[in-house]
């Protein structure tokens, strides 16, 4: 097995990434670093500016200033499609299922908006694709379900199924627990660790601190568009800029 040497470029590099709307800095020269492999959480108040990091890493919103570069290479100013087929998929905070169509459809079409298909050729390889990417994220028992007819916690892993579909090096999930119930966190969380065993990099937003810190090695803490804090979970329980900002010492204890 060969070792990276500790000088090896991080497989996302995010430096000085600012981004203002208006007079509003939602990013304010934000910088660090991800291994491959790696998983990581990203925490904060609402409004910290951590989807709008999202954006900007998979090209929905150009930074106003600053430079992100993904498997060694510049992706600032490219467009979604073209920075999802260097492998970097994303979900989105509020799930939005295409409404008429059946699970297995909505997965399919999560590999063909991006490319990975030839349109028509591919149809019965879409299935079959679609069918792998189910297994992985539990979906097979309701693949000719209409999607709207799903529960929440379905729902959810049908969101990261259709990212999954591009086969992805780097998955960037936004608050995959919400709304979700205990036994439902479990599950989307089972899947996640999955993933990341498989050796996919994924970087993580979430509210629900104790089911966040069961999959990650490292926080990365926003406020107000400024990176504030960035160590183990432990290391961030214990940080006084993050326990004012954001913890509390309830959410502090959840840390610990
Ligand atoms: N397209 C936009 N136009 C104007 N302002 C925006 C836009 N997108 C985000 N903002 C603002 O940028 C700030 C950061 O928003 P963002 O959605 O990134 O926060 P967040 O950390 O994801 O919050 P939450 O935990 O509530 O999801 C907020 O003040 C938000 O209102
Ligand atoms: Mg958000």
């Amino acid at each position: 097995m060969s070792v990276e040497p500790s000088t090896a470029a991080p497989f996302l590099e995010i430096e000085g990434v600012t981004k203002k709307f208006g007079g509003l800095t939602a990013l304010d020269a934000v910088s660090f670093g991800v291994q491959k492999g790696e998983v990581t959480g990203l925490i904060g108040p609402n409004g910290a500016g951590k989807t709008t990091l999202f954006n900007v890493l998979s090209g929905f919103v150009p930074p106003t200033s600053g430079r992100v570069a993904f498997r060694g290479e510049t992706v600032t100013g490219l467009r979604p499609h073209a920075i999802a087929r260097r492998g970097l998929a994303r979900t989105f905070q509020i799930v939005r299922p295409f409404p008429g169509l059946a699970v297995h459809e909505n997965l399919a079409v999560g590999g063909l908006s991006n490319r990975v298909f030839d349109a028509g050729r591919e149809l019965a390889g879409a299935r079959a694709a679609a069918e792998q990417v189910a297994t992985r994220v539990g979906l097979l028992p309701w693949m000719d379900r209409r999607a709207t007819t799903l529960p929440h916690g379905l729902l959810k892993r049908l969101e990261i199924g259709r990212a999954i579909m591009t086969h992805p090096s780097l998955l960037l999930l936004d608050e995959p627990f919400a709304g979700l119930g205990g036994h439902e966190i479990d599950e989307v969380s089972g899947c996640i660790a999955e993933l990341a065993a498989g050796g996919l990099t994924l970087i993580i937003i979430e509210h629900k601190l104790r089911a966040l810190m069961r999959l990650v090695r490292r926080v990365i803490v926003l406020n107000f568009g400024r990176l504030i804090a960035e160590g183990s979970p432990q290391e961030i329980g214990a940080n006084t800029l993050v326990r004012e900002a954001y913890l509390g010492e309830k959410g502090a204890a959840r840390l610990a």
